[in-house]
């Protein structure tokens, strides 16, 4: 299954990693993917990287990781094609 998690901390990390360690496609989301190299550093090579809107679209289901406080503005940013 190909699964989409919004969020680039310890929660969606954890979450992406163990999808990809069961055999799904995962690709994580973030606002600025070519900034995000250092929060992602504990990543599985096999979780794609995306935007919020990407991550969106290739996901079947999504995950919703993001910070509580943004996470209105992370969702408007999800649902941009
Ligand atoms: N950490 C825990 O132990 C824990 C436990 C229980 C529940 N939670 C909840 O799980 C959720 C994720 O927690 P977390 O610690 O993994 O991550 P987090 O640090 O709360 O959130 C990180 C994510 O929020 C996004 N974000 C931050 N500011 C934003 C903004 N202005 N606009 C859009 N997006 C923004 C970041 O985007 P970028 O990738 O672009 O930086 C990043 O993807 C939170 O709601 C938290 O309350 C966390």
């Amino acid at each position: 299954m190909k699964l989409g998690v919004l969020g680039t901390g310890m929660v969606g990390l954890a979450i992406s990693n163990r999808l990809a360690e069961l055999g799904h496609e995962a690709m994580i989301g973030t606002r600025e993917p070519s900034k995000s190299g250092d929060k992602l550093k504990s990543r599985s090579d096999a979780v794609k990287v995306g935007t919020f809107s990407e991550s969106a679209a290739f996901g079947q289901i999504i995950f919703n990781a993001t910070n509580g406080a943004f996470s209105l503005d992370a969702l408007r940013l999800a649902g941009k094609s």
